[in-house]
């Protein structure tokens, strides 16, 4: 039963930035016998974006199901601010805000209307699901939607508004599933600028994509699945730290990149190369001070350089490198 639902979330008390908001204790799910969710383990703190990141069919929406309340563990435990996700489903459901990955049914509907349904929902009083319902089109920037038909709006409205709808009750975790998917690139930014302004209110947010992109410059930590298990979670600045034993390199060449991709490859330190136009990456295992002994290699052998730099390892690298099973 949800009483006041403006409740005070934790904007700008540091103090907590550490404290757990969603923690998963061995956490398995098995579909009759097929192992979707297998043995993880991780921890979001407050006020964390984590980036929820694989492919298809990894995992992720039947663990965002777990943690809504939604199915039952098979194993393990799963808990949100302290609250046991399978004993205390209701004290769960108040302090969270889902957006399931495909939108509901309700297009007859106007927008205002939609969102007044799922405020009496959360047992707002009618005054209080006015206010509500003004507050969060005002932040999804659905202001001038308010007497719009639902079916009117585009898809990136409309998804706006699924996550209007999850923000009604003011709760402090937001479990997002792919809410990026399938829009256009624009609708794409509006989303992640709403996702950055939520994560400034101070709120936790869980948000998943099969696109590592679209999550890439706003987490603060990620977890990365694939086939029902989890590879890396943390934050990305403690994986980058794991990880920066590489140097990662772009070397920028003159003429064919091909060739000079060959005569990396003969050497044993350089373990990965990857090209764009005449940029190469290529990631360096050798000693960080003896990367010049690379560069007179590639001048000896007459490869034509323009560039020649250190770089460090981005979210893109520690994903790649994750998935191809070169981290242990
Ligand atoms: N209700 C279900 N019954 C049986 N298998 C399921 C069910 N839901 C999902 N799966 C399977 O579990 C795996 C994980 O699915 P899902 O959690 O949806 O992954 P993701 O969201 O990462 O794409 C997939 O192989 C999927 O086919
Ligand atoms: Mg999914």
């Amino acid at each position: 039963m949800i009483e006041n639902v403006q409740t005070a979330s934790a904007v700008g008390d540091t103090t907590q930035q550490t404290t757990s908001m969603i923690k998963l204790e061995n956490v398995s799910k098995y579909y009759k016998t097929f192992p979707a969710v297998n043995n993880f383990n991780f921890e979001i703190g407050r006020g964390e974006v984590f980036g929820f990141i694989g492919p298809n069919g990894a995992g992720k929406t039947t663990t965002i199901k777990m943690l809504a309340t939604l199915m039952l563990p098979t194993d393990g435990k799963l808990s949100i601010g302290g609250y046991d996700v399978v004993k205390e489903p209701h004290e769960v459901r108040r302090i969270i805000g889902y957006m399931p990955d495909s939108f509901g049914v309700y297009e007859d509907l106007l927008v205002w209307e939609y969102l007044d349904y799922f405020a009496a929902l959360y047992k707002l009083s009618p005054a209080q699901r006015k206010r509500a319902t003004s507050d969060v089109l005002e932040l999804t920037d659905l202001t001038t939607k308010h007497d719009a038909q639902v079916m009117s709006l585009s898809r990136g409205m409309k998804q706006r508004l699924c996550l209007a709808k999850t923000l009604l009750h003011d709760p402090e975790v937001l479990l997002l599933d792919e809410p990026a998917s399938g829009l256009d690139p624009h609708a794409r930014i509006e989303i992640r600028e709403l996702i950055r302004e939520l994560c400034r209110m101070g709120k936790t947010v869980l948000v998943s994509s099969h696109i590592l992109t679209e999550l890439a410059d706003f987490c603060t930590s990620i977890g990365i699945v694939e086939a029902g298990k989890l590879l890396a979670a943390g934050r990305i600045d403690e994986i980058t730290a794991q990880l920066s034993g590489n140097v990662m390199l772009e070397i920028t060449v003159k003429g064919d990149p091909s060739i000079a991709i060959e005569i990396l490859q003969e050497r044993p330190e350089v373990q990965r190369t990857t090209c764009d136009g005449r940029v190469i990456r290529a990631e360096y295992t050798g000693q960080a001070d003896d990367v010049d002994e690379l560069l007179d290699y590639l001048i000896q052998r007459g490869v034509r350089l323009l560039g020649f730099t250190r770089s460090q390892a981005d979210l893109e690298d520690i994903f790649l490198k994750i998935t191809r099973g070169t981290v242990a």
